[in-house]
């Protein structure tokens, strides 16, 4: 029994060291003079008032989830992933984080190539947007045209274009598909580029950075928009629009807004809006926030 107490000790006293703590024990006349509150954490139940709230320790505690499915929206975060064979795709691992039973028009997914992998073409009249967060590929289409794309690039496929992706060690791409929506005498094209070479927008009212990934012309029915916040800046919109978007924050952590609930988010959390459903970001911590946002333009809504 009292062994066991003096090993938890143990345990205690690293685990402060590894929270960063270290610098606070010393600064209170060092490590073994035992300030108020160290003494406090080492009673029976000192959990009680003393509990973790850091988000790495949330995502191991049994049962708990920052991810939630609500009607508008949906906040899917990395500890729901479950990846799965993609279809068609040659050892390749995807997890669907947005699709249509949600009430999506576009499906968003992660995939996870691996060594010698390589992509399936969308189903007929389907377009595809791949982005890529980890690693590289190389887009090959049927005119023998062939793009490496690395980390920041992306690739734009019109519906019925036929390509394959080829990742030879291993890659980690956000794709968004969905059914083209054809406008007479307008016809998309392939776009490959990356995020660093499109230039800065003007965004009146707001502060934040946005750079579009595709042309603003009518042949596209849908945008990605990268958008960047220094922290504490926020949007002034209150945004409630037709539009629906998928999200997929890549740097950062900050409060999402979506309808009356309001989430801490940070890199890695994917987050699905619905049309109409309000929508407000706030940036927070020392480090930007840039997110990839899916949306629909350029269509009637009719
Ligand atoms: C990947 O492909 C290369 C070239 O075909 C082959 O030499 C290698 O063994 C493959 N690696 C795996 C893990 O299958």
């Amino acid at each position: 029994m009292h062994k066991s107490f003096a090993i938890s000790n143990y345990v205690l006293h690293a685990l402060l060291i590894t929270l960063g703590m270290l610098k606070w024990v010393v600064g209170q006349e060092g490590f073994c003079s035992a300030p108020p509150a160290y003494t406090e954490s080492r009673t029976l139940y000192w959990k009680v008032t003393n509990p973790t709230l850091a988000p790495s320790h949330l995502e191991d505690l049994p049962g708990f989830t920052r991810s939630v499915y609500k009607r508008d929206h949906a906040v899917i975060t990395p500890e729901s992933h479950v990846f799965s064979p993609l279809p068609d795709w040659t050892n390749t691992l995807g997890a669907y984080l947005i699709t249509p039973a949600m009430g999506s028009h576009f499906v968003m997914y992660l995939a996870k190539m691996q060594v010698n992998s390589s992509s399936a073409i969308p189903p007929k009249d389907v377009e595809r947007f791949l982005f890529v967060v980890q690693g590289a590929v190389t887009l090959v289409d049927v005119y023998g045209d062939s793009n490496r794309l690395q980390v920041d690039s992306y690739a734009y496929l019109p519906a019925n274009f036929e390509h394959s992706l080829k990742c030879d060690v291993s890659a980690t791409l956000v794709v968004f598909e969905r059914r083209y929506a054809n406008l007479e005498n307008h016809v998309p094209e392939k776009i490959v580029g990356s995020t660093d070479m499109q230039q800065l927008l003007e965004t009146p009212g707001e502060v934040f950075e946005l750079r579009k990934l595709l042309p603003a012309s009518t042949p596209y029915d849908f945008n990605i928009h990268i958008m960047d916040f220094q922290p504490g800046e926020y949007l002034n919109v209150k945004e409630v629009h037709y539009n629906q978007h998928g999200l997929l924050l890549l740097e950062g952590q900050g409060i999402y807004r979506l309808g009356d609930s309001w989430y801490p988010v940070q890199a890695g959390d994917a987050i699905w809006m619905a049309p109409f459903v309000p929508q407000w970001y706030a940036a927070l911590g020392k480090t930007r926030t840039r997110y990839l946002l899916y949306k629909d333009v350029n269509r009637n809504p009719l």
